[in-house]
């Protein structure tokens, strides 16, 4: 496994390698990071991991210094699991003057994780494109536990015409059913044996639909409620449409069930996709 710092390595090694897989991240690894790898592996004679923190991304009061960065045992992991080059530069790399040209994704930046956390999905949809163009993979993997984000890359590929597929992988969950997250460091004892009920209260308003509720508002509201009455801080739970994310007419099939909400100072996010009959 060879470990690039700079753009110039990187170009480097990837000249003699035309057939690659890439798999974003900003390390602090766990088990939903080892199955995009495990997805990527097949397809490629070459995958890549990127692990980079990305200011661009994080709010002016979110955890990007407090980010967790544990390079040495994400190396060893991802030697484990076979993967052929990790690119894990500096700053200074990605962004050696201002970034001053940015991707400006669709409306869809604005709805749910982007109303609560402005210019967040310009961060993101600038970063990959950046890492993409370093990287020239032919596909991507992206994990649905940050559905938006797969949407809003997905749509970022199509549009701009990129030659790279998108894959999106399921969420990898623990045996409690909570999401594997980078963040759920942050809960203490007693907030991660609270954490699974926002998975709970997904599943139960997935149940709900399929026994044929349609009142989508009232549906947000009471899993809302549920939440708040368990000392969480939803800053939302949304019945929307896999295909854009708006909001669903009755006659919509493929759903999704999105929320985020903050655990004493984490703040969790999940999803659960539903396709009626
Ligand atoms: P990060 O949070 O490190 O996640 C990297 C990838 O792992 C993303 O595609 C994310 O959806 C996926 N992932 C995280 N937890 C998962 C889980 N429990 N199950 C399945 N997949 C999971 O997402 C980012 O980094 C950044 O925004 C990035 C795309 C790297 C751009 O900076």
């Amino acid at each position: 496994m060879d470990i690039i710092h700079s753009v110039a390595d990187l170009r480097a090694r990837l000249e003699r390698e035309p057939n690659n897989v890439f798999v974003p991240t900003m390390g602090n690894l766990h088990e939903g990071h080892i199955q995009l790898i495990d997805i990527a592996k097949p397809r490629a004679a070459c995958t890549v991991v990127s692990i980079f923190v990305n200011r661009l991304q994080f709010g002016p009061r979110e955890d990007f210094d407090r980010y967790p960065r544990t390079f040495e045992a994400d190396c060893a992991r991802l030697r484990e699991a076979g993967v052929n080059v990790v690119f894990a530069p500096e700053e200074k790399e990605i962004y050696p003057e201002p970034q001053t040209f940015v991707v400006e994704p669709s409306d869809l930046q604005y709805l749910l994780e982007g109303a609560h956390r402005p210019g967040h999905f310009r961060g993101v949809a600038t970063v990959v494109l950046k890492l993409f163009n370093l990287v020239m993979p032919h596909s991507a993997i992206f994990g649905k536990k940050d559905y938006q984000q797969y949407i809003v890359l997905r749509d970022m590929v199509r549009q701009l015409a990129l030659p790279i597929e998108i894959i999106p992988a399921e969420t990898v969950r623990a045996p409690d059913g909570l999401a594997l997250s980078s963040r759920n460091a942050y809960l203490s004892p007693e907030e991660r044996r609270e954490a699974p009920r926002l998975y709970n209260v997904l599943k139960k308003v997935r149940a709900e639909l399929e026994a044929g509720a349609r009142d989508f508002q009232r549906l947000d509201q009471e899993a809302m409620a549920e939440l708040t009455r368990h000392g969480w801080r939803p800053d939302y739970v949304a019945v929307r449409r896999q295909a854009d994310l708006r909001q669903p007419s009755e006659r919509d099939r493929g759903l999704v069930i999105l929320a985020a909400a903050r655990l004493g100072r984490p703040r969790l996010i999940d999803n659960i996709e539903v396709v009626l009959a």
